[in-house]
């Protein structure tokens, strides 16, 4: 690639590491640089036009035009641009949105606490998780389970949590007590002849198995997603959550539930909790919040969680946590400006209607001789490549499948995720409509029968 030295893209090969990017590979693959967008587009310098098949990183809600949202930053901006929450101080959009989301929590809750990013909200639950065991006196209750293929975040708490190679590689992670257990995936890991409910019996046993090894006096908390995100979009198996959950409560262990993805109506309800059935204690949340318009997060804890830290105040003097920016007061308004958005447009409601054309399409491609299963929970969903169907195997890692299709289906104007195992991921701006559903199917069938002229092996 010629590229001028002091073009674009030599000043970002010159300045900029990017996030989740082949640093060795980048000075010659170079930026693609993106410039506008329109409802569920974006279009890149060249002005070529893509859909967003995956809502940027899953949180475009209300796609890439969104006025409303404009104007409530920028009218937050003109009146109060940066104010912050500590020492009893306060902003009317945190206050607001703080009450906003109590009022539709999927189980009563107490307090809202608000982050930069699902990343830090989920470090906050383990802080909170440790937290409140001090305070109860139980020093060495402090271990927590996440799930192998979960996706929690990046930080040194959250990427512990993380249950995904590329996150703890050489990064020293995961810390001490943060431990992980079986990885739901039905198709991939339950013995042959297993039904659905039968795995997740053995999953919810394998659990219980690892809580007496470790001593259920040392186990915290269990953290899960509904269903797992960038670890390929995995559905719950049938049953599993109603298995684990009485697991937890009978062994005094708290749930942690990680809405940063399913939270806003990407199931379509608001939360997937109410999806599941999901009772937990803690909920994290980010993304389509604010509908990706502003960075904010946010930890919803129950009032058990509450008690503890009003004691830890009074022994302490105060909660010694938050950010700068916790409950800034522009992302706040965004995020308000954002569920009104979802309630007034009855987004969750467009969301069922829809829910129905994209599994529709997604479960055509199980037929494809590419495709070794196609999963959904609602509007998101991914199809896992194979070499071989019947024996489920993966093509080999180095031949970089996933890749490959990834920059094929964005030629045929498509922009997918792949993810471990050559799963490529949809998650569409909740905003689409049936006939763009079908356009974006066009093209991913269009890509997945190039994939195949190129890499079958029959
Ligand atoms: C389920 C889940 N939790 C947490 C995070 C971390 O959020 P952030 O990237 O905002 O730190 C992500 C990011 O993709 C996620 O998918």
């Amino acid at each position: 690639m010629t590229v001028h030295v002091n073009s674009p893209h030599a000043r970002d090969i010159r300045s900029h590491l990017h996030p989740f990017t082949n640093a060795a590979q980048h000075a010659d693959v170079g930026p693609h640089i993106f410039t506008r967008g329109e409802g569920i587009y974006v279009f890149d310098e060249s002005g070529k036009r893509y859909i967003e098949g995956l809502a940027g990183l899953w949180c475009a809600s209300l796609g890439f035009s969104e006025q409303r949202l404009v104007d409530a930053a920028t009218r937050q901006l003109k009146t109060l641009p940066f104010y912050h929450n500590f020492a009893h101080k306060a902003v009317e959009p945190a206050l607001e949105l703080a009450d906003y989301l109590l009022g539709c929590a999927p189980v009563p809750m107490s307090k809202v606490f608000f982050t930069n990013s699902g990343s830090e909200a989920n470090d906050t639950v383990v802080k909170l998780v440790w937290y409140h065991n001090n305070i109860l006196g139980r020093p060495n209750k402090k271990k927590i389970i996440a799930r192998r293929g979960a996706y929690h975040g990046i930080t040194v708490a959250s990427g512990s949590l993380t249950g995904l190679a590329y996150a703890q590689n050489a990064f020293d992670l995961p810390i001490a007590n943060i431990l992980h257990t079986d990885c739901p995936h039905h198709y991939r890991y339950a013995e042959p002849g297993e039904s659905e409910e039968e795995f997740a019996a053995h999953l919810a046993a394998n659990l219980e198995a690892l809580i007496e090894r470790e001593g259920p006096d040392t186990v915290a908390a269990f953290i899960a997603e509904p269903f797992l995100g960038a670890g390929g979009v995995i559905p719950p198996p049938k049953g599993y959550f109603e298995r684990i959950q009485p697991l937890l409560a009978r062994y005094d262990i708290l749930f942690a539930v990680d809405e940063v993805i399913s939270g806003f109506f990407r199931t379509g309800r608001r939360f997937a909790c109410e999806t599941y059935g999901l009772k937990p204690d803690l909920i994290t949340m980010a993304k389509a919040l604010s509908a990706a318009y502003q960075p904010i997060g946010a930890v919803m804890i129950s009032e058990k969680i509450f008690q503890s830290i009003l004691e830890g105040s009074r022994r302490y003097g105060l909660f010694g946590t938050g950010f700068t920016y916790t409950g800034h007061p522009v992302p706040a308004a965004v995020a308000l400006e954002t569920q009104r958005i979802y309630d007034e447009r009855d987004i969750g409601v467009h969301v069922r209607a829809i829910i129905p054309a994209f599994r529709r399409r997604l479960e055509d491609l199980t037929d494809h001789p590419l495709v070794g299963e196609a999963r959904c929970a609602g509007l998101i969903g991914a199809v896992e490549l194979v070499a071989d169907k019947a024996a489920k195997r993966n093509f080999e890692q180095n031949m970089r499948v996933g890749a490959w299709a990834m920059n094929k289906a964005a030629e045929h104007g498509l922009i997918v995720r792949a993810l471990v195992n050559d799963a490529i991921a949809l998650c569409p701006p909740l905003i689409i409509t049936e006939e763009q559903i079908e356009d974006m199917f066009d093209k991913l069938k269009r890509t997945l029968d190039d994939a195949h002229a190129k890499f079958a092996t029959s």
